[in-house]
């Protein structure tokens, strides 16, 4: 098997099955770098179009002065239409890209198996079916492997590649080094429901959706909160009408059935009305959002202006909110310092970062305590999110409101739920990454490649829980554990080794 443990050669020839969006979208990754590319539908007329498909988006590059004419030429002589399955007999690797269907795909493997050399590498592009159970059906699993890559696969630079316990590691390691120097960022993940993206990714739709479904606040605020404070390029609202209801709810459904009905995976009724009803997002004009032609975009809500303060008094250590002290200076607030646990003090209020209890909860009769959400940066963000006890009188949703807003902030008020919502998505988030590197299903270093090459998250979900502490994590998820008691919330037994240990969360793992 030539260049085995190592990149494929560039005279080795690559043979896609299945022409769609997936299918040609890797046949011109592959004949871009340099391989020909062999291209199979089982659709009359289907590979001819896949091609003609890439033949614009090259023509589109040469038109934007990207490509020349004559490499987009070069490259499109590298991808031949293949009519007859039984054509790929001189493919070194076979990537499938065919409907997601188990049966289909099982039988495509039988029937490749005996045209393929022993030396050829085959594998798949499925999103949700066991790469497990499609190795369990051939002759010679170990050259089999999962080889995901994102759509559009041209732009999107991650691929997982996936091994089963049958696979040969020095294919998973070509796999790998094939991917690099077609230019994407691969990671290596065990054969596992959802492998890494689209399980680590979960919470992120969850959270948002079971926060609409209490009322929390409305989708245009949600969204806004997960952008200006948690700042991630989009919420789950925003994202879920791109990706389309039917894709998400279907991933959400059979990553939650993989796992045996998991409650950390549980898919959203919220979200099943939106399918049911046909609302799937952008595609059909209406989903969380209204895109019907003249259509006015939600805004969010943002709490008046509030009275402006002159004095805080810092106590203790703000931990992940540190910065505001240095943001109160700067926007010439007179901060005090004080002994304490880590709160802020005026106005007869206290201001806390949320630790998964409520305000109600953390409040006195004398002393009112107003909840902020996380950033993972409060100098950068736009907009925070706040939540006061039930009862509040409105002058301490002001004063609290006033504080955020000197320091140049929009300001939300989020209903008195348990973690807030960017608290409570990162808490989650950090706590599946910690499961998938404790279950050996990937590395920390790739969970984080994964979920910002694949995801576009701002930072890896290890590094997120690095920068909010072990210790801290660990309270919330243990509060929202108690608020909910369903199991959904229960922390990553790696999470409490790395609360407990000395430097907690200084190292992960
Ligand atoms: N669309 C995505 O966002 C995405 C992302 C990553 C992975 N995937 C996976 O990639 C695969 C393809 O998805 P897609 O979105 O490109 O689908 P698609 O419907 O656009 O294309 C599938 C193609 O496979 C062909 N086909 C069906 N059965 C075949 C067979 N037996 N032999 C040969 N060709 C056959 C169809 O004619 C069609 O052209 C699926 O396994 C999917 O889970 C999809």
């Amino acid at each position: 098997m030539a260049g085995v443990g190592s990149t494929l050669p560039p005279s080795a020839v690559i043979a896609v099955i299945g022409a769609g969006r997936m299918g040609a979208g890797i046949a011109a990754v592959a004949a871009g770098v340099h391989h020909r590319v062999m291209l199979y539908d089982a659709v009359e007329g289907a590979a001819a179009r896949g091609r003609d498909g890439v033949a614009a988006d090259w023509a589109a590059l040469v038109a934007r002065g990207k490509l020349s004419e004559a490499d987009a030429a070069r490259r499109l002589s590298r991808i031949e239409v293949v009519t007859d399955l039984s054509g790929l007999t001189p493919a070194d690797l076979v990537i499938e890209a065919i409907i997601e269907d188990m049966a289909i795909k099982a039988s495509l493997f039988r029937h490749l198996e005996a045209i393929v050399g022993d030396g050829t590498i085959l594998t798949t592009n499925t999103s949700s079916l066991s790469v497990t159970a499609l190795a369990g059906g051939m002759k010679q699993a170990r050259r089999f492997a999962g080889f995901h890559f994102f759509n559009p696969a041209p732009v999107m630079p991650l691929v997982e590649v996936i091994g089963t316990s049958a696979t040969d590691p020095a294919i998973v390691a070509t796999l790998v080094e094939t991917a690099r120097a077609w230019g994407k960022s691969p990671v290596c993940c065990a054969a596992t429901p959802g492998f890494i993206v689209n399980r680590v990714a979960r919470p992120f739709y969850a959270e948002s959706m079971r926060l609409l479904a209490e009322q929390a606040a409305d989708v245009a605020t949600l969204d806004a909160v997960m952008r200006g404070s948690g700042l991630f390029r989009m919420g789950a609202f925003e994202l879920t009408d791109m990706i389309g209801h039917d894709v998400n709810f279907a991933v959400t459904k059979s990553v939650y059935e993989a796992f045996f009905q998991d409650p950390r995976y549980r898919p959203s009724l919220v979200q099943q009305a939106l399918v049911e009803s046909g609302a799937l997002g952008r595609k059909s004009g209406r989903g969380f959002y209204d895109y019907a032609a003249g259509a006015k975009p939600p805004l969010a809500k943002d709490l008046p202006v509030g009275p402006r303060l002159d004095r805080i008094v810092v106590r203790g250590d703000l931990g992940p909110a540190t910065a505001l002290a240095d943001l109160a200076k700067a926007n010439g607030i007179i901060v005090e310092s004080a002994a304490g646990d880590g709160v802020i003090e005026f106005a007869g209020l206290t201001l806390a970062l949320t630790d998964g209890r409520t305000a109600t909860e953390r409040s006195t009769d004398e002393t009112p305590v107003v909840l902020f959400d996380y950033s993972p940066d409060f100098a950068a963000a736009s907009r925070i999110a706040i939540a006061a006890p039930d009862g509040a009188a409105a002058d301490v949703v002001a004063q609290a409101a006033g504080f955020f807003q000197a320091l140049g902030k929009a300001v939300s008020r989020l209903d008195d739920v348990p973690g807030l919502l960017v608290m409570r998505t990162v808490a989650m988030l950090v706590n599946e990454a910690l499961d998938v590197v404790h279950q050996a299903v990937a590395s920390a270093a790739d969970v984080d490649v994964a979920m910002i090459k694949g995801a576009g998250y701002p930072s890896g979900p290890l590094a997120m829980g690095k920068a909010v502490g072990a210790i801290r994590l660990l309270a919330v998820l243990e509060t929202l554990a108690r608020a909910y008691p369903e199991g959904r919330y229960r922390p990553s037994p790696l999470l409490r080794r790395a609360a407990a240990t000395p430097s907690a969360g200084a190292s992960w793992v």
